[in-house]
């Protein structure tokens, strides 16, 4: 069969904590062509535990770009025409691996892992000078989400670690990193690097200077000699990368200060453009690096508010209470009563993130009755997220002083129509989805066809394509949000210092 002609393509790898895509888009319209996505493996040897299995994301990731070469070929596209090819991962998640070798020396530490609680509570005790010594240098506050601290674990606790960094052999890097080296060579010269956004993530990284802090490295006893290189967000290093939810910034396009979108994955995340300036929050959000799309491009920041369970209640409620067999079930269930009937679903299986960072929370169902039943919490499940966003919405717009007009949202559960128009209702503003809500794929094929020697896709403001949108306006008065939002918020209070 004749060859489909078609401009150049890119393609983009979606590392994420639930699963893995490879998606090729058209750089002229922005136009997905084909994607494939596998499910990813999460193991929990131990209660607040949360490991993943490095070579089983490299594997998927092989398998993902096989596949949705496969469908190309069956669209008669001709796979020579991808010039470039961008990821975009999980964030903070920690891997360290031999570099003569290629083989992981411990299973990746995933972001939502609790098991550095202690050594958070030691760390903050000898905190030098005032309290601010980690945050000003990186945004962040000293939280077990962040990988400097599962890195010290990795290094107190695993002798295979320990040796290999005696010996030379260790390299330290998130998803991304482990990627790229893998995928540029592996143990015959792969690239070990990363970007600024993933590195800003580390609780190692300036975010000033954008350079590794040798104070912070001290601090948290962290070899330098393990760490990748930083390089920018939109550069030949084999691959472009980004963290997702820059990635999802980029392919929202929101480019001018004061845009925001919020990704709906495994967790969420609603991040808000400040341009140049590095905003640092009052109301328990983080300062992150946005993005930096060349080696010469300036660095974008971004206030971002981190939920840590959204997806991932879902997830729970088909693999641990059998409730739903698919994820898609959820949106039945919930239909079906269009109400929580007065239950609350505080899901702080890993503590609480922004804009609490509570560590000792944990979570809870509450406000059972016996006419309670799985439909109820399905939508309590769902309320949750939305709940969740409107705190961080709160919190960015008191940091901001201007109120988000809209919210602009993507991720797979954009895909659950009871779920926008709850966020519209509990955020009392309108929520606003692009038709095509790959957009964390999208900002990385954004940022791998702009980059210098590619230059495949132009990121003008004029050369942009128009986004088709689909648009959520709130449906209940603003009392009854109101009401329901406080309600949560006790809930909320309950949840707070389960452990201790
Ligand atoms: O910070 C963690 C975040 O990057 C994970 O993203 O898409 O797996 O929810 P996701």
């Amino acid at each position: 069969a004749k060859k489909a002609v078609l401009g150049p393509l890119v393609g983009a790898v979606d590392q994420g904590t639930s699963s893995t895509r490879f998606l090729v888009f058209n750089s002229k319209t922005a136009e997905l062509l084909s994607h494939h996505q596998v499910e990813i493996k999460q193991e929990f040897p131990r209660e607040g535990w949360v490991e993943q299995d490095p070579k089983e994301i490299l594997q998927s990731v092989y398998e993902c770009i096989e596949k949705t070469c496969e469908k190309l070929g069956q669209l008669n596209i001709d796979i020579s025409n991808i010039k470039a090819i961008g990821v975009s991962n999980q964030r903070e998640t920690t891997v360290v691996w031999d570099k003569l070798t290629g083989e992981p020396l411990y299973n990746a530490v995933v972001w939502l892992d609790l098991r550095t609680q202690s050594t958070v509570e030691n760390l903050s005790k000898r905190i030098p000078g005032n309290n601010n010594f980690v945050k000003s240098k990186t945004g962040l506050p000293l939280s077990t989400y962040f990988s400097a601290v599962k890195l010290r674990w990795l290094l107190d606790n695993v002798r295979k670690v320990q040796r290999a960094v005696e010996e030379d052999r260790a390299l330290f890097g998130t998803i991304d990193s482990w990627l790229i080296w893998s995928l540029t060579g592996g143990a015959n010269g792969g690239v070990h690097c990363t970007d600024v956004t993933n590195a800003s993530r580390t609780m190692l990284f300036n975010i000033h200077s954008l350079e590794w802090d040798k104070e912070l490295c001290e601090f948290f006893e962290i070899p330098m000699k393990i760490l990748p290189n930083v390089r920018s967000s939109s550069e030949i290093y084999g691959l472009m990368c980004l963290g997702d939810q820059s990635a999802a910034l980029v392919g929202q396009m929101c480019f001018q200060d004061g845009q925001a979108k919020n990704t709906y994955g495994t967790g969420c995340f609603l991040l808000c453009n400040t341009g140049r300036k590095c905003v640092f929050s009052e109301h328990g959000l983080l300062t992150t690096v946005a993005y930096k799309l060349g080696r010469d491009k300036p660095v974008y920041y971004a206030l971002e508010g981190s939920v840590a369970i959204a997806g991932a209640v879902i997830r729970w409620l088909r693999d641990n209470l059998g409730i739903i067999q698919t994820s898609e079930e959820i949106e039945k269930l919930a239909k079906e009563v269009g109400t929580s009937y007065g239950c609350y679903f505080v899901p702080a299986f890993s503590g609480l993130y922004a804009p609490y960072w509570e560590p000792s929370a944990r979570g809870i169902i509450c406000g059972l009755t016996q006419f309670t039943n799985k439909c109820h919490i399905a939508f309590a499940a769902l309320e949750a997220v939305c709940f969740q966003t409107r705190e961080i919405l709160d919190a960015m717009n008191r940091d901001c002083g201007i109120p988000l007009s809209h919210l602009q949202v993507d991720g797979g559960m954009t895909n659950n129509k009871i779920l926008m128009q709850l966020q519209a209702d509990i955020l009392y503003i309108p929520v606003v989805k692009p038709s095509m809500p790959e957009t964390t794929a999208l900002g990385a094929a954004m940022a791998a066809g702009a980059a210098e020697g590619v230059g495949v896709w132009s990121l003008e403001p004029e050369d942009l394509s128009a986004v088709t949108m689909e648009r959520f306006e709130p449906q209940i008065n603003a009392e009854e949000s109101e009401i329901r939002y406080s309600t949560w918020k006790k809930a909320v209070m309950k949840s707070v210092g389960w452990v201790t």
